[in-house]
């Protein structure tokens, strides 16, 4: 078992390079199968969720090599057409390769993703758009089974946003015969950097808000893309120099990404600076806020577990509502066992603050509560041992050593047998 050891207490100091974003990378590695070109990925992130998805194409019959963040792929003759529950199991955005196996080759066979600690995660509205693409889904023995002769251009209606379904339906839809229209399709700038990535490649994909009208392309070929910077890593690093009230700086960001991150930052009391793609927060007394979680341009609920660290310790009670998974409050009973003090009811944890969090051993159970049990132990008094960090690796490069650079002390260390 890897674990982070950290001793906590220590405002953070200095400055970090973010990395690539993990979720505006999955959806381009899966396009790389709908390209009629071998393509060069930069600004790659070394992550666990990255690696599966380079086994997942290599399964398939991709070459894949990955050096130095830089990613070659080329996925023009795969032998398999299918995503098996192994390795579908370890990561649900390998479920992206479904709408670009049907875009390709009008035949997938993916394994369902399941749920996870963060809630059932159902792939309904993937399988409505496909469906409306002229797919034929099946379900059987916890497969999707789908084949298409041809695949027209429609009107698409999203009942609920959904970041990877909209996704999934670009995919197949660029490939289509035909002009599709998507309605109240997600906006985050991950969705954007797929749309923009496919659109270098030969597409035409226009946003108008929630709309997208997908001009569709017979040949995709883009032989090298930079990844856009990680915006939920970028917020992590500063709530975490915000929570400790040190100052802390993160370098290579699109600042406009963070919006609603910074806006909640400093109505908690932080000082932010934003200097073209540098931006700077330095912590101060921390102020209780309201947060509610939403689709881009709205909070982002992959923030929200590192937010309810710093509230732990903020001057008041703050209200957590959390409207996009069901159960992503996993977090919430670890900092109680650090001194916390968190009232959950269905989708809402009131936070009311205390003086300050003392280290205990803590258990990760999914990416983000794993990042928010990171900054209670830099803001605790004592040693936290947090478990489980394959949770964290999932989705944050070098964590230890970005933390080190700030001035934290925080080792990752195998403990046998635990
Ligand atoms: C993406 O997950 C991200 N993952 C998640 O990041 C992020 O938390 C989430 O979007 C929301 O922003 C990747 O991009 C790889 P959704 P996704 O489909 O696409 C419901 C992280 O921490 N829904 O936008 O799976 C769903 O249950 C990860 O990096 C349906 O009901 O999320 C949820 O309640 C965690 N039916 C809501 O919509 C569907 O067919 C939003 O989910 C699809 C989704």
């Amino acid at each position: 078992m890897t674990v982070y050891r950290i001793k906590g207490g220590k405002p953070l100091e200095g400055s970090v390079k973010i990395s690539g974003s993990k979720n505006a990378l999955l959806p381009i590695m899966a396009a790389s199968i709908i390209l009629d070109s071998a393509v060069v990925l930069e600004n790659v992130p070394d992550l666990r969720d990255m690696r599966t998805m380079c086994e997942l194409l290599k399964y398939m019959g991709a070459e894949v090599q990955f050096n130095d963040n830089r990613l070659f792929i080329d996925a023009r003759n795969l032998k398999k057409l299918e995503a098996p529950y192994e390795l579908v199991k370890q990561m649900r955005a390998s479920v992206l390769v479904l709408g670009a196996l049907i875009g390709k080759y009008g035949k997938a066979r993916v394994s369902l993703p399941g749920g996870c600690a963060i809630g059932v995660r159902p792939i309904d509205q993937h399988i409505m758009g496909l469906r409306k693409l002229g797919a034929e889904i099946e379900i059987k023995d916890g497969y999707i089974e789908a084949r298409c002769d041809k695949l027209k251009g429609c009107e698409i209606n999203f009942d609920i946003v959904s970041v990877t379904g909209t996704e999934n339906i670009i995919l197949t839809a660029v490939l289509s015969d035909g002009i599709s229209i998507i309605e109240n399709s997600a906006m985050e700038p991950e969705v954007d950097d797929l749309i923009n990535f496919l659109n270098l490649a030969g597409a035409r994909i226009e946003r108008d808000g929630r709309r997208l009208k997908v001009i569709p392309a017979t040949s995709l070929k883009c032989e090298r893309y930079s990844v856009i910077p990680d915006r939920i890593e970028a917020g992590t690093y500063l709530v975490a120099g915000a929570a400790s009230r040190g100052r802390v700086e993160v370098r290579g960001v699109i600042p406009e990404h963070l919006t609603a991150v910074l806006k909640k930052l400093e109505e908690s009391g932080a000082r932010v600076k934003i200097d073209g793609h540098t931006v700077t927060v330095e912590g101060n007394r921390i102020k209780p806020v309201e947060i509610m979680t939403a689709p881009y341009p709205g909070f982002p609920t992959d923030m929200q577990a590192q937010f309810m660290a710093m509230l732990s310790v903020a001057e008041g009670t703050s209200v957590i509502r959390e409207t996009i998974f069901e159960n992503r409050f996993l977090h919430a009973a670890e900092l109680m066992r650090m001194g916390a003090d968190i009232k959950v009811r269905e989708s809402v944890a009131v936070v009311n603050g205390v003086k300050e969090l003392h280290g205990a051993h803590v258990m990760a159970t999914d990416l983000r509560a794993s990042a928010s049990l990171v900054i209670a132990g830099l803001i605790a008094k004592g040693e936290t041992v947090v478990s489980r960090i394959y949770h964290l690796e999932r989705g944050y490069e070098r964590m230890d050593e970005k933390l080190s650079l700030l001035g934290a002390e925080v080792k990752r260390e195998k403990i046998e047998g635990l």
